[in-house]
């Protein structure tokens, strides 16, 4: 008999476990939040014990699901945190998470001292504040008490592997966001490592996504439930995670995702890589795969800022949405710039900032919403056009992310995109990928383009509406100009303060 298998998502709200049969029908899941913590403006940082402690709580929920034997785990979470652990493997200070902006001058030395074009060579990317390594180099200048500390550096999802199972291990495409890893031969650069005077030490070995990297230890399985020597894949980054689990597996095939970030992502056979560094260029969990990736920083997260800013923190998304449907499209000459917390794609300026343009008295709360769920949409458009202005046009596109599953913000992305979004049956996210790429460690897949084959999509998607297209083709329009003036206001209040 097949076994069941769990996928566990470290993101960054919360932590979530799927388990799955094996034939990847979902059986059960169970999320558990955690806070979100800034200590600075631009400062995003978590506590690895309560990625832990959720995690625990998400794990045994599906491990008490159901009585059948659970034959391996698959992790997956956000990517590009920096946990810094000491010798006895305990956390030095908080994560540094994916989303922090601190870190725009060990960006600048590392492009310095590695040299732009010869990081795009070895990496397939520039060097982006949200990247791991640029963390390093920031505690090293800015904490160096921390820093003599340090004995291992893990990515978040690493983290929860090495408390499940005292073992160090990464995968391909999680390693790719930390700018160390060597994109062609899929292992850690010793040239920009001894560049950079880091020690090849402090990191894990690299395997494929689907590979049995470690087994749940006797303390391990006491916490969760499992089974002690229960093996752990070496899992993926979240959207590499996402990917598997919405079917994105052949070259060619999309996914646009909406979680707090805004993901639009293309899979490819072989590297494509963006000269201007404004998509990422990543490993994808499908062995010897890659995908071209544009990131939005704060996609569902700019909707969670307006809920929380106007003091209705209980309001469901669904509610929030369903409050701009009645205003017209356009939201009556209002409009949102998503960059609350900087831009990556197509930007890549950690000092990019927020903000509603166009603002009267006959606007309400109700506008400010349609003007987010807008300006989030035009946002995911701004990456879907990088792609196209190198060549490279995903031939579907598969909806997925807690933000997807609201048909009235699904539409109006279609119509900004001019593309029909496929949705799934199933939409559990990266833990599901996961989970399909456990079931490849465990022998219930032959190999992850199998796994992703249990995948399955709604039976049409819905093609734009004709009518919204054309409005929100000039709204694109009006949205891209926006950014490049602020920008030079900025630039020239800088000059004046
Ligand atoms: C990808 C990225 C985000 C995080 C969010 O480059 O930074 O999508 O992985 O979880």
């Amino acid at each position: 008999m097949l076994e069941h298998t769990i996928g566990v998502d470290l993101g960054t709200t919360g932590a979530r476990a799927v388990r799955i049969d094996g034939r990847g029908t979902l059986i059960a899941s169970e999320t558990a939040a955690y806070p979100l913590l800034t200590p600075q403006p631009g400062w995003t940082e978590q506590e690895p014990e309560a990625w832990w402690q959720a995690a625990l709580t998400a794990i045994r929920g599906v491990v008490e699901a159901s009585k059948a034997p659970i034959g391996a785990v698959g992790v997956t979470g956000q990517m590009h945190g920096a946990v810094f652990l000491d010798e006895d493997d305990a956390s030095i200070r908080p994560a540094i998470l994916w989303n922090d902006q601190r870190t725009a001058r060990a960006a600048e030395q590392i492009d310095d001292a590695v040299g732009r074009s010869r990081l795009a060579q070895i990496t397939g990317n520039r060097a982006l504040t949200g990247f791991q390594a640029p963390k390093i180099l920031w505690l090293r200048e800015a904490e160096p008490a921390n820093y003599a500390r340090i004995r291992s550096i893990l990515l978040p999802k690493d983290f929860l592997r090495l408390r499940l199972t005292e073992t160090r291990a990464t995968d391909a495409s999680d390693a790719s966001g930390t700018l160390l890893l060597d994109l062609a031969a899929r292992d850690w650069s010793a040239e920009i490592l001894r560049t950079l005077d880091l020690p090849a030490a402090w990191f894990p070995p690299v395997s494929e996504s689907p590979a049995v990297t470690a087994r749940i230890s006797d303390d391990g399985a006491h916490a969760t439930g499992l089974r002690s020597g229960t093996p752990v894949v070496a899992g993926a980054g979240d959207n590499a995670a996402a990917a598997i689990g919405s079917g994105v597996v052949r070259d060619g095939g999309g996914l646009v995702s909406l979680g707090t970030s805004g993901v639009v992502l293309v899979h490819n056979d072989r590297a494509a890589i963006d000269p201007t560094g404004a998509l990422h260029a990543f490993c994808a969990a499908v062995p010897g795969g890659y995908h071209l990736m544009g990131v939005m920083l704060a996609a569902g997260g700019s909707l969670r800022w307006l809920r929380d800013a106007f003091g209705r923190p209980d309001e469901s998304y669904n509610a929030l949405v369903a409050s701009a449907a009645g205003i017209e499209a356009g939201a009556q000459g209002l409009q949102f710039l998503p960059y609350l917390a900087g831009e990556r794609t197509p930007h890549m300026d950690p000092g990019a900032r927020g903000a509603f343009i166009g603002l009267s008295l006959a606007h309400g709360r109700a506008h400010l919403v349609r003007a987010v769920l807008e300006g989030v949409a035009y946002g995911l458009n701004e990456g879907l056009a990088r792609m196209r202005a190198l060549g490279v046009e995903p031939d579907e596109l598969i909806a997925t992310g807690n933000g997807m599953s609201n048909a009235t913000w699904r539409a109006m992305i279609s119509a900004v995109l001019d593309r029909p979004l496929r949705r799934l049956l199933v939409d559990e996210g990266p833990a599901f990928g996961a989970a399909l790429l456990a079931g490849v460690g465990s022998g219930n897949f032959a190999s992850v383009d199998a796994a992703a084959r249990v995948v399955q999509l709604a039976p049409t998607a819905d093609a734009p509406d004709p009518e919204l297209v054309s409005i929100y083709r000039a709204g694109y329009e009006r949205f891209t100009r926006a950014y490049p003036a602020l920008r030079s206001l900025r630039d020239s209040v800088a000059v004046l303060s």
